[in-house]
């Protein structure tokens, strides 16, 4: 079976086709502010604009027609508001044309399952590091738990808030990675662990404090990775120790990082344990990833009402009834 997925949680709209949970291809457009932050309504018309046409270029990509759909699925939430409406609202149109079946899905069990299915991970603690998440994810008495998880400001958000001050472009992480890796110098900031939660908001404001005092932007960025992924991995660790998990897996366009994947790599070597990094396309936000999950889901015998297509802004990681592990 054929499945199109429609993913649209925050600035991000992208077409995923697969074959049952293999994935063919990825047709994406993002939406990036001409300045300040992500605007939700003008993120939701970039979207509406674009939705069309990406169904048809992913089509045409994988040599397909919709006729050949046997599925459609779509990020249900968490996210903003009037972008969800619009995925949903295009997956509810496509489903109808097409007199095929519609799944709503979870993004950020989204992430953890599109990533078990392209690593040889089976049942990790995933770390997901985005621009508006960062949780701690783990399968455990039937349900995906949040073990720890980000009180403030999501890792991402806070990399593009502390870029867009130095007048980086968005997003602003994959910049500051590269004046990172120019130096070895640390300053100290706030390590904001609290239980099994994180924060960022102090480190950001600690960070705006020392570059107006002269700090360079090489050695913030050298510093903020190095404090921030600290407690990822320490927050993380504790995750795998308290449940006893034996793989860990990163998701998330912040795991992109290339020091983020070393660090966490280094911790499951001393631990016994094994680290995967999904291909790159499928860290970042994509419809590939809802069609995989979209795909587990019917396949567990899950059927979805289109009066339960409704939208859930505030759609809980541990609010997923699990069939299909
Ligand atoms: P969500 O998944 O919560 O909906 P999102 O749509 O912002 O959030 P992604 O598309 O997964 O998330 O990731 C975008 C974020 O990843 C941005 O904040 C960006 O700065 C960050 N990012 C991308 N590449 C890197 C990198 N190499 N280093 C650090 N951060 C990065
Ligand atoms: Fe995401």
């Amino acid at each position: 079976m054929y499945c199109l997925g429609i993913e649209g949680t925050a600035h991000t709209i992208s077409i995923g086709l697969t074959e049952g949970t293999r994935p063919l291809v990825t047709a994406s457009k993002m939406y990036s502010p001409k300045e300040g932050g992500i605007h939700p309504r003008e993120a939701a018309d970039h979207h509406s604009i674009h939705v069309a046409s990406l169904v048809e270029e992913a089509l045409e990509k994988a040599g397909m027609s919709r006729k050949d759909i046997g599925l459609v699925a779509f990020s249900q939430g968490p996210g903003l508001g009037p972008c969800l409406r619009v995925a949903a609202t295009a997956a509810r149109a496509l489903s109808i044309s097409i007199g095929c079946p519609i799944m709503g899905v979870n993004h950020c069990v989204a992430h953890l399952e599109a990533g078990a299915l392209t690593t040889d991970a089976e049942d990790p603690v995933l770390l997901y590091a985005s621009g508006g998440n960062t949780q701690v994810i783990a399968f455990s008495n039937g349900r995906f738990r949040v073990f720890g998880e980000t009180i403030d400001i999501g890792i991402g958000n806070m990399l593009d808030k502390f870029g867009r001050e130095l007048g980086m472009p968005f997003p602003a992480g994959p910049v500051l990675e590269k004046a990172a890796a120019s130096s070895d110098e640390y300053i100290p900031l706030p390590y904001s662990v609290k239980g099994m939660d994180v924060s960022f908001s102090g480190i950001l404001t600690a960070a705006r404090v020392l570059h107006e005092r002269g700090a360079s932007v090489e050695a913030l960025a050298n510093s903020i990775q190095e404090t921030t992924f600290a407690m990822l991995v320490e927050v993380t660790e504790r995750a795998m120790a308290h449940i006893g998990k034996e793989e860990v897996l990163l998701g998330g366009g912040v795991a992109r990082n290339k020091r983020l994947q070393e660090m966490l790599e280094i911790m499951a070597r001393e631990r016994g344990a094994r680290c995967f990094v999904p291909p790159p396309e499928l860290l970042v936000d994509n419809g590939t990833m809802i069609a995989m999950t979209g795909v587990l889901m019917y396949d567990s015998g899950l059927r979805m009402k289109m009066e339960e297509t409704v939208v859930n802004q505030r759609f809980r990681t541990d609010g997923v009834e699990v069939t299909w592990r």
